[in-house]
């Protein structure tokens, strides 16, 4: 081989295992990324509160419960104890890490899944059990979503924040907390539409 091309294909051998082979950092996953800024801070519920919001829902076995800003998943693990399906949803990389650990603690793996997603963005279709704990301007926010997407039937429980004139059908004082409880009724759909 002459110098020139020796040379040549030298360069191209290096070149091309330098794509082909990335160096050992780049083969580490990636540390999950923060979706953009989370629209509430994190400030857990008591898990005394936890059980009556779980109480007054009638969660049991077979139910699908949504906690929508899951934060260390206490809500849903404890569905899970229940019985019930539980999926936690969290814009927080950091929530998401706590909330898994606590799923594996308890040994409810089986029956939940933790998502790292908005909740204004994820489908909550599936659910028969929400639970809320935002604020009073984020509840309103997602209210038409919850009329228009969730099934008739289906039961709502917000810690502290209640939904403005949706009035709710029962609420509770627990360990200085308010619980609100509502169920989706099959008028709220229209009522969403007609708000527009
Ligand atoms: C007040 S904490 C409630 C945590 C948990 N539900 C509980 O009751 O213990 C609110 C949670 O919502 C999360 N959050 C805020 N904005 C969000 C968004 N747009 N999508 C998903 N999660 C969000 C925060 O990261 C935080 O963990």
């Amino acid at each position: 081989m002459r110098p020139n091309a020796r040379v040549l294909s030298l360069v191209l051998l290096f070149g091309l295992s330098a794509v082909s082979v990335p160096p050992a950092a780049a083969q580490v996953a990636a540390p999950p990324q923060a979706l953009r800024q989370p629209d509430v801070i994190y400030v857990p519920t008591r898990q005394s509160v936890v059980d009556a919001m779980l109480k007054v829902a009638n969660v049991k076995a077979g139910d699908v419960v949504y906690d929508l800003g899951c934060g260390d998943g206490r809500i849903v693990v404890t569905a899970a104890k229940l019985g019930a399906r539980g999926i936690g949803i969290d814009i927080d990389p950091q929530r998401i890490k706590e909330a898994n650990e606590n799923v594996t603690k308890s040994g409810v793996g089986d029956r939940v899944r933790i998502l790292n997603q908005d909740l204004f963005t994820t489908d909550i279709s599936e659910a028969n059990v929400v639970a809320l704990y935002l604020l009073p301007s984020l509840n309103l926010k997602l209210r038409p979503t919850l009329w228009k997407t969730l099934k008739p039937g289906t039961r709502i429980v917000s810690h502290d924040f209640d939904m403005g004139d949706w009035k709710p059908e029962q609420t509770l004082s627990v360990d200085g907390a308010t619980i609100y409880y509502w169920t989706i009724t099959p008028d709220l759909a229209k009522r969403a539409a007609s708000e527009k």
